[in-house]
């Protein structure tokens, strides 16, 4: 059965294979603003709102696992004001959260908690813990995430386990490595978006797009809309995934 997109002005018909997974890294904030004669943070607020447009419309189509990008590791080098704003809407996001995650979404926070404030730790700990039973769709935001950091991480486990006789370094394999992901029992991305014309992963998900397919626009984030999902749903229902099969 296809599904379909509903538009004002036209139905565009959407695959019958959409992605299990899909990883959105937001970028292009700063240039939308940029581009308006406006401070960089007023990206940030347009962009956390074209977040939940898309959270609404994925969940409408069904897609049952979806990652955001939303703060690096790296993000932290950024002008103090800068971060502070991003933190204080991600802070207005975990107060509000409740209407976006209604209907069974679980949420869960890919990245190390420990940087942030302490009430934001808190609220993050709560939801996840708050709708870890949610079966429909699973949320994912990532927040103070980095694919290396978190390959240290699990590589730190791992080691630890070893060292205290738990496991055997023999034994690790890529499961046992997956199971120390924040990603843990989550499948792998199959589709990576990623607006503003820059063609890179920035440290995103390293582990888990290891086959995912990729679309790029120059579209800046805040414009990223649901007629532009629909646009990148139609390329991904196009390309041949081998799994380096034939
Ligand atoms: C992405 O937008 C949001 C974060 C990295 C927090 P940017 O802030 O990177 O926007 P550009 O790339 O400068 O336009
Ligand atoms: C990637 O965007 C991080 C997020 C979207 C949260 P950046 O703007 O930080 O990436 P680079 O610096 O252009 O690679
Ligand atoms: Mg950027």
């Amino acid at each position: 059965m296809a599904l379909f997109g509903k538009k004002e002005k036209e139905e565009i018909v959407l695959p019958e294979k959409l992605p299990q997974h899909i990883g959105f890294i937001m970028d292009g904030n700063g240039r939308w603003a940029k581009k308006r004669g406006l401070p960089r943070t007023f990206g940030h607020v347009e962009g956390a709102k074209n977040f939940r447009t898309i959270v609404r419309y994925c969940k409408k189509l069904g897609i049952q696992n979806i990652s955001f990008y939303a703060f690096s590791t790296e993000n932290w080098t950024r002008p103090l004001e800068e971060v502070t704003a991003i933190m204080n809407i991600f802070r207005d996001y975990l107060n509000d959260v409740q209407e976006l995650l209604t209907e069974n979404t679980k949420m869960v926070f890919l990245g190390d908690k420990d940087k942030f404030a302490p009430d934001l730790r808190e609220k993050m700990i709560k939801l996840e813990e708050d709708t870890k039973d949610c079966k429909e769709m699973t949320l994912m935001l990532a927040a103070n995430y980095g694919g290396r950091d978190e390959l240290a991480r699990a590589a730190r486990i791992l080691a630890k386990k070893a060292a205290d006789g738990e496991i055997k370094p023999e034994d690790i394999n890529e499961q046992s490595i997956a199971d120390e992901l924040y990603t843990k029992g989550l499948p792998d991305v199959d589709l990576v978006i990623r607006p503003s014309g820059e063609y890179r992963l920035s440290n995103y998900l390293i582990w888990q797009c290891a086959y995912a397919e990729y679309y790029f626009t120059d579209v800046l984030w805040p414009d990223f809309g649901t007629d532009e999902l629909d646009k990148a749903l139609v390329e991904f229902g196009k390309r041949n995934r081998r799994f380096g099969g034939v």
